[in-house]
Parts: C-alpha cells; structure tokens; sequence
C-alpha cells in the first residue's frame, strides 16, 4: 500500500473546492483511523469517524428532510475540503451536466453542443462515463438536456449530485458513508447510471461513483463447501461492465451471467437487484451466482461477505437491491464453461401481413413460449406500434448450448403456422461456437435517453399458460396495449433455481415464462400535470389490466415503474418481510435510500415539479 504526503493546497489546484492549507497523510486501502485521521481537529474528525463510534443523528431533525444547502447544519467548506483531501483528491464538486454546452452561461459551446444529436446523445457511451449523468432523464427531472432531444431551457442541476467522490478503494468508500451518515447530507451510489427509475441519482447528494473500480481476477478454483460450489470464479470491482467480463471470460474459455445490454454495470445495480441475462435459463438471476462480496457498510465498516462471515448481508445483497444494504466494492461470481449458441434474428410488420393475420401471428407465437423457457433458451423480442401499423421482432431469439438442428427444432411449430398463415420472414438462424459471438452479434446497443417515456414491467408466471383460454387472455391484453400505443419489449425465459440458494432474489422469478414491459409516451412539450396524469392513467389502466390477469405475480426492480403500487411485494414477493427487517437492523439511520428499495416507505422526494423524479429533498413520510 503507498503512503503520500499531501499538501491539499497542491491537491486543489484545478479543483473548484476552496480550502485551508493544511498537509495530511492518506494511504490508499482501507481506512486507518489511527493514521488517516492522525493531524485533524476533532470537531471534523467526528465527521469521518466510523458508525461504532459515532452518535450523531442522522438528519435535520427540525425539517424531517435530509440535510440541504442552506441548513445551519450543511457541512463547512472547511470539511468539505477534508473530505476531498482525504479521498486522494477525488472529490468533485458539482461537476457540469454535459448538456450545460447548449444553454447560455459560462459553459457554453455551441459547437460542442450540435455533436449532441438524437443518436449521439442516446448512447450509453457517453453517459457511463460522466460522474453525475444518469440514463433515465425523466427521474433525473429533465432540467438540462440538450434541445435536439427536449428543450430544458436553460440547466440547472436538478436531481443532479452536488458532490462526487470518483471512488478507486474502499476508503474512499468509507470516508463517503461516514461523512454523509455523520452529516445527514444524502447519500446516493452511481455506478453506470442505466437503472429505469433513477435511483442512481439525487438532488445536492453527496454521490459515490463506482464506475473505475474495474479490477478483473480470475480463480481457477474457488470453493466453498457451504454454497456446494467449487469451481472457477471471477473476482471484479463493481465497476466493471457487461462488455468487459465478457471479454476477460471469453479469453479464459469461461461465460458468466451477466445482462444483454454491453454497457450495464452488471456488477453493480444489476448483481445486487436480481439481473436477468442470456444465460438465466440455464443459471439463473446474476444474483444466483454471488459467492462473496467485498462491502463497505452503513457503519462505514469494510467486511467480506459471504457464506459464513456477515451472512445477513450475504443473503440480503443478492437480491435485495442495491443502495439498500451498503456500498459493494467487490464481488466474486462463479464462472461457467463455454458454450455452443444458436441465435435468430428476423422482424415481419403488419403493413405487410395486414392487421389479423399479423395479430394471429402473435397469437400463435404465444403457445411456444413454455417450451422455449423450459428449453433454457431466452428471447428479447418486440412489439413497436407506429402510426397503425405494428412490427414484431426477434432481437434476438438466443438459445445457448443448442446446436442450430436443436433451435431449428423449438422454432419449427411457430414457423410451420408463420407459412401457413402466409407471413413472409427470413429467420437468420446462426450458429456460433462461442458465447462471446453469439452475444455480440445477437443483442444491438439500446438508445436510452428518452425524454418522454415511463415503463412498467409484469413478470408472467407459468399459469398464465397453463390453457388455450389463459394463452388467449394474455394475447388479447398484449393486443390491447399495442392498440393504445405502447410500445412492448419482452423476455421469454424461465428463471433457474440453481441449488443451496437461499438469497434475497425475488420469489417472482422463479415461475417465471415471460418478463414483459410496456411503455407509454406522451408528447415532448406536456406539461407537469399532464404527464402525471398521463403516468397514472397508465399505471390504473394499462399495467393494472397486466395485473389482473397475473394476481400474484410481480415486476422487476430495476426495470419497472417508480409509480408501482406495493412495490416490496412487486419486487420482492415472499422475501420482503425479510429484507425489511434486515435493512432495520443493518442501516438503522437510513443511510443508503433508493427510491423504491427496501424500506423506502419511509422516506419521499418532494420533487419540484410534483413528478416521480430526484428533484427535489428527500424527507421522512410522517
Ligand atoms: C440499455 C439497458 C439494458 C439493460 N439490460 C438489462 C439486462 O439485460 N438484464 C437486466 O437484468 N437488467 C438490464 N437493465 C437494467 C439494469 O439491470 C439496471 O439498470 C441496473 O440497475 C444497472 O445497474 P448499474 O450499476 O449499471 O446502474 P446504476 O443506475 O448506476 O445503479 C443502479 C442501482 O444500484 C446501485 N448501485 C450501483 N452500484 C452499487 C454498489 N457497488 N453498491 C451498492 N449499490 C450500488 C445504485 O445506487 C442504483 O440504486 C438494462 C438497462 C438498460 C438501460
Ligand atoms: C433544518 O432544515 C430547515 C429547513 O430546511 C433549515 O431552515 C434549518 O436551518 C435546518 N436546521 C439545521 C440545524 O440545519
Ligand atoms: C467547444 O467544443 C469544441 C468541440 O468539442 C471544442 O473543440 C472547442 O475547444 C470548445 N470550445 C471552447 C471554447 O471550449
Ligand atoms: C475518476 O478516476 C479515474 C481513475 O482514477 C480517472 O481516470 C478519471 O479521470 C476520474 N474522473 C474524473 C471526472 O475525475
Ligand atoms: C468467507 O470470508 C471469511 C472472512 O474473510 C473467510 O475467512 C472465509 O474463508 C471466506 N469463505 C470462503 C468460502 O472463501
Ligand atoms: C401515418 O399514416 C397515414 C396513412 O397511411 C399517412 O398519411 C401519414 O403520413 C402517416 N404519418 C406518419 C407520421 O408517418
Ligand atoms: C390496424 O389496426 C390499427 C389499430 O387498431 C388501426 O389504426 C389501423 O387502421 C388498422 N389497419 C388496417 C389496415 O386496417
Ligand atoms: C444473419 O445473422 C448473422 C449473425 O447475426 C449476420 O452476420 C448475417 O449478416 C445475417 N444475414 C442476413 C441475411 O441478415
Ligand atoms: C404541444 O404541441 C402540440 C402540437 O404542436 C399542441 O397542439 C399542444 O397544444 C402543445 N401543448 C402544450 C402544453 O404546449
């Protein structure tokens, strides 16, 4: 471990933190009392001193809200700064929205801002890497986004972060949980930014951004005789992405559960909320596949976590969502041997089929669905209404381990009614030796970004297939939302239960024959009310008649609708008294809070404008 002496005065050069002079010593790792906080005044010691030793309470008790600039009680300049010289410099202040470039004001740059076309501005790319963008603008509060996409006139923060620790060690992990818990600032976690309802984001908080903790280890055997594992596993940071664990897997002969999309933090927010991926079939949720955390805690303490040490947040990180439990900074994942994979990628639309026979179509493509989960196989496939006419697509059919004789063979009952009911389609059915491939070439880079879009999810159990009648029910309610416009994006997968695995992963999964999303859109220039009019109209009518028909059934945490009624039973299913009780006991004070995670009914943002969003002060619901 290096030891460094700083002078902060040196340090902030660059920096916009204005600070005293003052020299520190800072080693990087794990958090030393006795050394890192060695030369400071105790009256800013106590700001950074872990949960065993502290007794502070945790918000502004006068205004029930967390604390805010303008409170007596919002941190000095003078710990701000302490803050930033203790995190090696890697505190950021108020960090500029990319999309300042557009409006007047000292950013501005036009040139910059007329290379934020539709298509630039809606890749992933470029938001992953921002300490503050988040990839739903809708939950951020749309204050400053480019006006090729929506004029935001002007921009202002929003439910934008105030400060940002660009996080490498669990110190500086530490050192963020302790400040905001001993402070009562809000605390948030960003670690990609792609989670649907935002929840890495938040008004004047004080974020932890995990994107650059990229480490990736492999070990050929990993054992551990309480989970019956033994086998190889991957050790890597929580900043590490779908396209980069894919890449080191491939290079090793091995897959490992991750999610379709190449640039979701699928060791982040995916791992800890469940994640479904191409291989669920076959392996289950990425949660199944945790064998150990490295985790910083509401304490601020670091621990492992795993099968036999702090076995309550063990059991409450692989499922229970992230920004919940504490802050991972590793984790370890089995491995799994490389695999053959058939793929099918083709679309037909109903200006070509005509309205009834592209609808029987889709009807008859729903008597397939059990057999294709039962297979193990996974599709992604749409459902896109425009301006009366619909078009399906498969993108893609995705069936690991099958030979293309076997995927030919799940598919040919579907096609054989395609032909006869003279629908005209070119399958592609491709084989490829590897997952790697068949991944890349299969699953296209997803626009995010949009403006004016709010999704609800439905997670359709294995009864709704059980007869014609129940095929037909839900037919007729897929129908009906693409005769509203919504446009519908689903996974036919089933959700393995892999053995000894007793986890926080929702009980709805399991069941599990399709994962179904539909989204509403409203016109680009409503206003407030109407959107939420218009967000609620969808939520009674549309998601409620997914509901009806699927009593029992639930919606997945992280790509869902922050309006989701009951959402602990929604999300979680069987596993929420649980989890309730463990976030009481882990985070007492509510030092970590997501909109919609585990014991989040105590808590509301009091956004601006009255909309589902992060702009606005997060407070106690009395
Ligand atoms: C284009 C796209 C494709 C997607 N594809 C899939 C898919 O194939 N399968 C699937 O299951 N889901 C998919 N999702 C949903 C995805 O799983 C969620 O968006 C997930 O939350 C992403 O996690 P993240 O860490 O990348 O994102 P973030 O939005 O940065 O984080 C999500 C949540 O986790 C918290 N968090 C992140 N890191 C940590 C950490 N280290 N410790 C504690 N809390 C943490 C954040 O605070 C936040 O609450 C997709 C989403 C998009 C936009
Ligand atoms: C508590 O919050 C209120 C309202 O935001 C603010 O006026 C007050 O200064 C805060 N009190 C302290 C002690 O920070
Ligand atoms: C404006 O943006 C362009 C394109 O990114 C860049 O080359 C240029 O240096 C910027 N101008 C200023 C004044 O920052
Ligand atoms: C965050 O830290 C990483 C890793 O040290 C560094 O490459 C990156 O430039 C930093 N980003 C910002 C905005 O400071
Ligand atoms: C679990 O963590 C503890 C504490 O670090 C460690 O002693 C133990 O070996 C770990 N278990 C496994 C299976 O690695
Ligand atoms: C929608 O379809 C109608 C009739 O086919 C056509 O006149 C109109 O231009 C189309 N509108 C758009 C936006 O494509
Ligand atoms: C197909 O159905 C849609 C929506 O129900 C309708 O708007 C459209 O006019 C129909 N198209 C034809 C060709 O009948
Ligand atoms: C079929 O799919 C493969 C793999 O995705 C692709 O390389 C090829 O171009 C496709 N062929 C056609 C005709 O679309
Ligand atoms: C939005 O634009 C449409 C068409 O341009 C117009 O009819 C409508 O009145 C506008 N609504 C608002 C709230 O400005």
């Amino acid at each position: 471990m290096a030891s460094f002496t700083l002078s902060l005065a040196a340090l902030l050069a660059g920096s916009t933190i204005a600070s005293p002079l003052l020299s520190l010593k800072v080693d990087t790792g794990i958090l030393n009392l006795d050394l890192d906080l060695k030369d400071i005044d105790s009256s800013i010691k106590s700001l950074f001193l872990p949960g065993s030793s502290t007794s502070r309470p945790p918000t502004n008790t006068t205004s029930r809200c967390k604390v805010y600039p303008g409170d007596l009680e919002w941190p000095s300049e003078e710990a701000w700064s302490h803050l930033d010289a203790l995190t090696n410099n890697r505190l950021l202040e108020a960090p500029t929205p990319l999309a300042a470039v557009c409006y007047p004001g000292e950013g501005y740059n036009g040139t910059k801002c007329a290379e934020y076309t539709v298509a630039n501005w809606q890749r992933s790319y470029l938001h992953m890497v921002d300490p503050i963008e988040m990839m739903s603008p809708v939950a951020q509060g749309m204050t400053c986004t480019p006006p090729v996409l929506f004029d935001s006139h002007g921009c202002t923060r929003g439910g934008f972060p105030r400060y940002v620790v660009n996080a490498t060690e669990p110190k500086h992990v530490q050192l963020a949980v302790n400040f905001a818990r001993n402070t009562g600032v809000r605390l948030v976690i960003k670690n990609t930014g792609h989670d649907f309802l935002g929840k890495s984001g938040g008004k004047d908080a004080l974020s932890i951004w995990t994107h650059w903790m990229k480490s990736i280890e492999y070990i050929e055997e990993y054992v551990d005789e309480k989970l019956g594992y033994s086998g190889p596993a991957f050790k890597a940071g929580v900043g590490v992405q779908a396209f980069e664990i894919y890449k080191a897997a491939h290079e090793k002969g091995r897959v490992m559960v991750g999610g379709e999309g190449e640039t979701v933090g699928v060791m982040g927010g995916y791992i800890q909320g469940g994640g479904h991926s191409p291989l669920t079939g076959l392996y289950g949720t990425g949660a199944d596949q945790v064998l150990s955390y490295e985790v910083v805690t509401a304490d601020g303490e670091f621990v492992v976590v795993n099968s036999t040490s702090h076995t309550d947040l063990f059991w409450a990180l692989r499922g229970g969502g992230g920004s919940t439990f504490g802050v991972a900074i590793s984790v370890t994942v089995k491995a799994h041997p490389d695999l053959e994979v058939t793929a099918s990628r083709f679309s037909f639309s109903s200006a070509a089929t005509g309205n009834e026979t592209f609808w029987a179509a889709i009807r008859a493509y729903v008597d397939s669905w059990v057999a294709n989960a039962d297979a193990g196989t996974y599709t992604y496939w749409s459902l896109i209404p425009s301006n009366g006419t619909f078009s399906f697509a498969f993108s893609p059919f995705f069936a690991p381990g099958k030979s293309e004789k076997e995927a030919t063979a799940l598919l040919q009952p579907w096609f054989t009614k395609l032909n006869d009911l003279g629908v005209k389609f070119d399958p592609n059915i491709t084989h490829f030796d590897n997952y790697y491939d068949a991944w890349r070439s299969s699953f296209p880079l997803e626009a995010v970004q949009k403006p004016n879009v709010a999704t609800a999810s439905r997670q359709f159990p294995r009864s709704n297939f059980e007869t014609a009648e129940k095929r037909q029910e839900l037919y007729e309610h897929i129908r009906a939302s693409s005769e509203k416009n919504r446009v519908q994006v689903h996974f036919n997968m089933q959700a393995k239960d892999p053995a000894n695995n007793d986890n926080a992963v929702s009980s709805h999964w399991r069941p599990l024959v399709s994962f179904s999303m539909q989204s509403v859109r409203w016109p680009i220039n409503s206003t407030a009310a109407e959107i939420l009019k218009i967000r609620k109209d969808f939520q009674d009518i549309d998601a409620q008649s997914w509901r009806d028909i699927s009593p029992g059934a639930g919606s997945y945490l992280a790509e869902a609708d922050r309006l989701e009624p009951n959402f602990g039973d929604a999300f979680w299913g069987t596993k929420y008294p649980r989890l309730l009780e463990l976030k009481k006991k882990l985070d007492p004070q509510d030092v970590f809070f997501a909109t919609t995670g585990v014991g989040s009914e105590r808590w509301r943002v009091e956004s601006i404008d009255g909309l589902p969003n992060e702009n606005g002060k997060l407070c106690r619901v009395d």
